[in-house]
Parts: C-alpha cells; structure tokens; sequence
C-alpha cells in the first residue's frame, strides 16, 4: 500500500514560559452554586464575606443587564482586595472586557487625565456585533493555474466547484492562488471560501472521491459533497470593545496604533459618531452591549477632577462596571483639603457598593503561604511552615510571601530539597520587613544624607528631633 511510506509532518512542541507573579496561584473566587466562599478553593483561602459578596456582584456583571454600578474594595494591606478583583477577572466569560488599572496610571500618560479614564472606560464594554457574511461552498473538481510563459507577472487560473446540484467555474487571481496553495487544496477537497475577505478554509475530503487517492493520512476528515446553492449566508460573531472602534475609526491613528498602544486622544466627534452608529446597530438588532468592568487599584490616588469625572460616567447607560480598591482609611481627597472616608468624595461613595476585606488569621494565613510555596514549586517543612506563618502574623503577609522565593533560594544553594526552619531563619536575617528597616533608620538616621522624615529643613544630624517626629 502506497500509504505506508508517507511520512507524517514532524509535531513541533510549543514552549510557554510561565511567570510566577503575585497573583498567579488565584484561578477564581471559589465559590459554590450556591455562592458560599468554600474555605480553600480556587486558589482563594478565607475572606469568605467579601468573596462572596464579590460573586454576588459578578452574578449581576455576567447578567450584563446592569450598568453603571461601583464597587469599592477597602481594607488594611495585604488583605487580598487585588487578589479578589484578579479573581473576577478570571471568572468572567472571555468575552466580557476586563481592564485593570493602577490609579497612578493616569498621571504618567501623555493625555488628560478624563481622556485616560475615558479611554479605559471604552476599553471596558464589549460589543457583540453579528454580521452575516457571504461564503461560497463546495467541492473541488478542478484547479487550473496559467503561468505565464515568461516566468514572471500575474499568475491566473481556474477553479471549479461543485454542490451536489450544480457546478460553476471562478477565476482565480494571484492572491487566490496563493492561498488554495498555501491550504494544498486539490481537488475532491470540500473548501469555503469567504467572499469577503478570501479566507479558504478547508472542511474535509469528499466521501465521493474517497478512493481516488490513498496518500491521505489518518487525520483526513471526510465529509459530504454540499447540497443547494454554491453561495450560503452565515452569521458570525465577535465582540470588540468600544476603544477599539474608536482607534480604529479615528483618521489619525489608524489600527496599527492598537499594536504600539500609542493611541493619543480621541477627538469627541469620532466618539459620538461611534456610539450613534452603535445604537443603530443594536435597533437593527446587530449588535449587543456587552459590558464589563474597570478596576481601578489604589483608589485613594485619583483625584478630584477624576472622581466627578467618574460620577458622571457612572450615570451613562454605556458605562462598564467599576470596581476600586484602596486600603487607605479617613484620608485627604486627592487635590482639596477636605477629608473623608478612603480619600473618596462622599457623594461617590454613596453610589457605591462597599466590601471590606479583614486581617487573616493564623490558619488562613498558613494555608496562603503553603498555596504559594507550592505555585513557587518550594517544598518548605511543617515547622518552617509555621515559623513562616509566625512571621505573616507579626509582620505582613506580603513579606512572609517574599521569603518563600529567598528561602529557596538558599536552600537550593546548600542542595537541600526541603525548606528548613534555618533557611526561614537566615533569609529573615538578611531581609528586613518594614518594621525592622524603619527601627534601622531610627537609629543610624545620622548616617544617611538627607534625613528627610526630620522634615526638609532640619539640620544634618539633629537625631532627637527627627525621632521625635517620626515616632
Ligand atoms: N484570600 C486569599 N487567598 C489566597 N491568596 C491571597 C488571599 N489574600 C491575599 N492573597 C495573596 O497575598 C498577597 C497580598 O494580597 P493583595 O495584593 O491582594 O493585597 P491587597 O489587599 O491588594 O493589599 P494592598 O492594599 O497593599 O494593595 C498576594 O500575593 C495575594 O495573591
Ligand atoms: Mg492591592
């Protein structure tokens, strides 16, 4: 049998190098269907009100029919408000967008700061546009390609297609061509081709002309020659968000600025001319409104203008999901001189949702550092488990988190293949936590040059005083 000497393509292996960041051990919030936080699940140990109070919101995002509602994260450092809204993301369908932004963000870029926010906020919503498209299906009988005798030029040719009622000849130009070469189309193959875009696709092998060839391989599928006319209509959908329709249609940047991500700012025009054409869309029931959610990480850094900004935003009926978080309590709003809860204006806050995540104790926090050793691939001992844990308590989870990676490090160094209490130990020597660092500073504050905490102007040196202020 002639098939026995065709030798199959080589399968090329597709290394991914994963990354482990701070969050990557975090697969979903962990909840039942009944929206109970199991107690370790998903990645997610404890914080079990704020968890579900978390899928209770997601419940209404996936719902996709409320818009213009805010969510706000609070609470004490290292309690997992990031890690909740990473949760979110991951448990939300693929096609509902997910931005996620450091409030800082807005002051580095090279726009105002309402563009910046506006830019998100449309990088937010989704929009799912059908369209029906037109394709040509059928079986090849014959391919025919011209090259014209002198070697170079416009290669033409022939390409003949058939259902099982008729059958009709195309000609082909040179990009055609190319691709029924590049997808080794033959004929008795069953292909599509979109007529917009001159995409091949390549469904099977006519069952018709099975016997024809015995050089094909066990992969080959066979399918039936098309039935009715060569020409169908077909509805495809996909979702694109609001700020790529408008990059897209704004004359300056042209779609390539979607790549560099250097789009600039968007004049309004283009924008209301989107969102008109959209809404006709939606009438004509072509599209849909897909929204999703913001995040916006370390609240407290927006400021005044940002956050009326917000407000408005939050009334219109396009406007995604927000969600912040800030671990800052009664504090200065961001330029005023006014106080008030978190550095967010009273009257943002009161459309708000509010969760509050809360300190974790010793089991949980254990649980978390033993999840993360095993996302670091760092085998550690019951007791430097617990001296780890020790340490979370006393000084902060984060920084517990931290000496899983050094601690392993050192107990690779000495061959080991366990994490033992004394490489806790030496690593903990040798990193100081906040706490220690700043007791460092107190004392030999002398001997740094500008010891600012004294405040700018005190004089080089003036321990007493500096002391005074930063205690
Ligand atoms: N409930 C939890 N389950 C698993 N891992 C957690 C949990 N809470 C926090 N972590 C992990 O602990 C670390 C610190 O948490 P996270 O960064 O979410 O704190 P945060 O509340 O955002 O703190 P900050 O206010 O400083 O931003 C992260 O690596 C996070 O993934
Ligand atoms: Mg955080």
């Amino acid at each position: 049998m002639a098939a026995s000497g065709v030798a199959l393509p080589e399968v090329k292996e597709v290394a991914f190098l994963e990354r482990i960041g701070a969050h990557s051990h975090i697969r979903g919030l962990g909840l039942d269907d009944s929206l109970e936080a199991r107690q370790s699940s998903q990645g997610m140990v404890g914080q079990v009100a704020a968890r579900r109070a978390a899928g209770v919101v997601l419940e209404m995002i996936k719902d996709g029919k409320i818009a213009g509602r805010a969510m706000l994260l609070a609470g004490s450092p290292g309690t997992g408000k990031t890690a909740i809204a990473m949760a979110m993301s991951r448990a939300l369908s693929t096609d509902s967008p997910f931005t996620n932004m450091s409030a800082s963000e807005i002051y580095s870029l090279e726009m105002s700061k309402t563009e910046a926010l506006t830019q998100s906020i449309r990088k937010s919503i989704g929009v799912r546009i059908k369209e029906e498209t037109e394709i040509i299906e059928g079986e090849v009988v014959e391919i025919m390609v011209d090259t014209p005798a002198s070697g170079t030029g416009q290669k033409v040719g022939k390409l003949t297609l058939k259902t099982t009622e008729m059958e009709t000849v195309y000609d082909l130009g040179g990009k055609m061509i190319d691709s029924l070469m590049k997808e080794k189309v033959q004929a008795g193959d069953v292909i599509t081709i979109d007529k917009a875009t001159g995409k091949i696709t390549k469904l099977g092998r006519s069952f018709a002309r099975a016997r024809d060839y015995d050089a094909t391989g066990a992969q080959t599928r066979f399918v039936q020659c098309p039935e009715g006319e060569l020409q169908k209509r077909k509805e495809v959908v996909h979702t694109v968000t609001l700020h790529e329709i408008d990059v897209i249609n704004s004359r300056t940047q042209g779609f390539l600025a979607l790549f560099s991500g250097d789009t600039g700012e968007i004049k309004t025009e283009v924008r209301d001319q989107i969102n008109t054409k959209v809404a006709e869309w939606r009438e004509e029931g072509k599209a849909e409104i897909a929204p999703g959610v913001l995040f916006i990480d370390e609240a407290h850094m927006l400021d005044i203008e940002c956050f009326s900004f917000l407000n408005r935003a939050l009334e219109n009926e396009m406007s995604p999901i927000i969600i912040m978080a800030t671990n800052r309590g009664i504090t200065r709003i961001r330029g005023t001189n006014y106080k008030s809860p978190h550095g967010i204006p009273i009257d943002l806050l009161d459309r708000m949702i509010i969760i509050k995540t809360v300190p974790y104790d010793e089991k949980e926090l254990k649980q978390i550092l033993k999840i993360r050793s095993e996302e670091e691939d760092v085998e550690i001992s019951d007791d430097a488990l617990a001296v780890l844990t020790r340490i979370a308590g006393d000084t902060s989870l984060r920084y517990a988190i931290q000496l899983i990676t050094t601690a392993g490090v050192v107990a690779r160094r000495r061959k080991a293949t366990e994490v033992g209490m004394d490489d806790v130990k030496k690593v903990y020597s040798l990193f100081l936590d906040e706490n220690r660092s700043m007791q460092y500073l107190k004392e030999h504050q002398s001997e740094y040059m500008f010891s600012e905490i004294g405040g700018g102007d005190a004089p080089l040196g003036s321990k007493s005083e500096q002391m005074e202020i930063s205690s």
